[in-house]
């Protein structure tokens, strides 16, 4: 049985989605927002759960212990970067205690993946691509809450995947970013993209089609980050869904990151790019592009 906490978001769609199609288990998808359950796959059962309430969080564990075989998929998370720095209390709270104490009570758990970014790294200089022992050095209070939420799943010595910034159409019920760009240019209006700051950007469906091979693989190594091969701005993505939506480029506008009133709300790393050869060992995968079929054998 795969257990997704916080399954209702933009990522958690997506694992539930690649869960049923490329395994045969049971699903306990949790939430504070139960969907409604017309059309929903069987294999996925909803239940509500709060991670920053302790009670939620053990009616959900108990209900676990007689399940021969559980894999814990851990999203949740406070995470804008500018909410973060308004509350961060609040932040920690969520991002580091209530995971602290979820990981802590789940030990019974087969399996326990926690889902982290690549903002723990901070800057890469020099298009350096960080690897999964380099220093850690966020530059913002998300990424210090989410390093010190790594630490406590590895010092518990249970899994961390580290992910770069994610691009989709949503499937959760609420407009991703991709979305946004689509919907912008369909009204012939502009989209200024930041052309000068890079990632080593993923699908959601990619994103989520790895970490779920990944638990199937039973491999052992502590910190795995999950990435694509391309160094890519937010405007060659742009391009790119340009592209693959027959939107006209030309609606696609470069523009630097430095200048964006966005940018300078909160500290943020210029460029932040992984290196996926762990990844791409364990998995033998050749290839990981952005919007590209990955082929796992
Ligand atoms: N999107 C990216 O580009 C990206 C990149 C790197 C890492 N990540 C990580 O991936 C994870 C999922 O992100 P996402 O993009 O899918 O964001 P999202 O759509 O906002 O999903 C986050 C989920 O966290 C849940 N959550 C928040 N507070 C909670 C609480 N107190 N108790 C229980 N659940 C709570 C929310 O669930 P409900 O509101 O349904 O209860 C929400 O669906 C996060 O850990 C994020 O840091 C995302």
């Amino acid at each position: 049985m795969f257990v997704v906490v916080g399954a209702n978001g933009f990522l958690g769609s997506y694992i539930l989605r690649s869960i049923l199609e490329n395994t045969d288990e049971q699903v306990i998808a949790t939430t504070r927002h139960i969907p409604d359950p017309d059309g929903q796959n069987e294999r996925i059962q909803w239940q509500y759960c709060d991670v920053q309430s302790e009670k939620s969080v053990d009616a959900l564990l108990e209900g676990l212990k007689a399940e021969r075989s559980v894999s814990v998929v851990y999203l949740a998370a406070y995470h804008h970067p500018e909410e973060v720095q308004a509350n961060p209390s609040l932040a920690w709270d969520i991002n580091v205690t209530a995971l602290s104490r979820f990981a802590n009570k789940a030990g019974f758990v087969d399996r326990f993946y926690y889902v982290s970014t690549d903002s723990v790294y901070g800057d890469s200089v020099d298009h350096y691509h960080f690897r999964e022992d380099d220093p850690l050095r966020p530059v913002n209070f998300y990424g210090h809450c989410k390093c010190a939420a790594e630490a406590i799943t590895v010092h518990l010595e249970r899994n961390v995947v580290r992910l770069p910034f994610l691009i989709s159409p949503s499937l959760a019920g609420k407009k991703h970013f991709y979305d946004k760009i689509v919907d912008t240019a369909r009204q012939g209006k502009r989209v200024e993209m930041f052309s000068d700051s890079f990632r080593s950007t993923l699908g959601f469906d990619q994103a989520a089609k790895l970490i779920v091979a990944l638990i199937q693989s039973g491999q052992k190594n502590p910190v795995v980050n999950i990435c694509g091969d391309e160094e890519l701005s937010k405007y060659d993505v742009g391009l790119m869904i340009a592209k693959r939506e027959h939107l006209d480029p030309n609606l696609i506008i470069p523009v630097l990151s430095e200048a964006s009133e966005e940018w300078n709300q909160v500290q943020r790393a210029h460029s932040t790019l992984m290196d996926n050869t762990l990844l791409k060992t364990i998995l033998d995968i050749d290839r990981i592009r952005l919007f590209e079929e990955i082929s796992i054998s």
